[in-house]
């Protein structure tokens, strides 16, 4: 199995900025997931939670603060002192880093309620436009099947992964309707049946969030592509997994 840095090395250093997007390349990771979501004045941002409460010094919906305001935000002091300074960072900014590494960049496309899905990706799909990034080297996910096939007409080939808790009984025609590339879904709700079914029609596997290699021993036997972790570097010495990481 291969690894993707959730968030960037999120366990070594503040989720989603630049010095964990910066951590989980110098470890040697191949690809980074991250998580998209528009600020008040249409920026995509990379940030997880709806509001910026949790990881920044801030307080409010990310969508009802300004780029700037977001900026001024300390991002990396809820996590340690060493990161005082760090700040949160656009996707531009993440794009233009994991070009110049060759680095693949999973960008998951947050929707929370009330959300502007056709804004959001029209905007990230004109942030990759603009970028000197490789279509190949991106992936999308989403909880939202709305929200891929919406990106499909935007960024019609960049491929598409369907991010669920469990594997819905109806999964094919979903995967179908938007035409993708892999399945993204919890470790712990994955069963050795479903992986069969899915990696029988055609699709990539990734489990997310698995942060000790014992959670996911079986899993790579059963045919799982890729677990996404905070922790790759708990990987490294697991024998269930190739050696990917160049450290
Ligand atoms: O993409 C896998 C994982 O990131 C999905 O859940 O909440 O961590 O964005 P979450
Ligand atoms: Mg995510």
């Amino acid at each position: 199995m291969k690894l993707t840095a959730h968030r960037g090395l999120s366990s070594l250093a503040p989720e989603n900025t630049l010095s964990a997007f910066k951590k989980a390349i110098q470890f040697g990771c191949d690809s980074i997931e991250l998580d998209v979501q528009l600020s008040a004045d249409h920026i995509p941002v990379v940030f997880h939670d709806q509001t910026v409460n949790r990881c920044t010094n801030g307080q409010g919906k990310v969508s009802d603060l300004t780029w700037h305001e977001l900026r001024l935000l300390d991002a990396g002091l809820w996590f340690s002192d060493e990161f005082e300074g760090e700040y949160i960072p656009s996707l531009a900014e993440i794009l233009s880093l994991a070009a110049s590494k060759k680095i693949n960049i999973n960008i998951e496309l947050k929707t929370f309620p009330g959300c502007d899905i056709d804004l959001l990706c029209e905007k990230v799909a004109l942030v990759i436009m603009e970028s000197e990034i490789d279509d190949e080297q991106l992936l999308f996910s989403s909880f939202s099947t709305d929200a891929l096939l919406c990106i499909t007409q935007y960024a019609p080939t960049i491929r598409r992964g369907q991010l669920w808790q469990t594997i819905p009984y109806d999964f094919l025609n979903i995967l179908q309707q938007i035409d993708a590339y892999s399945v993204h879904c919890d470790y712990r709700f994955l069963t050795e049946q479903q992986t069969v079914k899915v990696k029988s029609a055609g699709f990539q596997l990734h489990c997310y969030t698995a942060n000790f290699p014992e959670l996911v021993k079986e899993h790579g036997n059963w045919g799982v592509d890729r677990i996404i972790t905070d922790t790759p570097q708990s990987f490294v010495k697991s024998k269930a997994l190739e050696p990917v990481l160049d450290i």
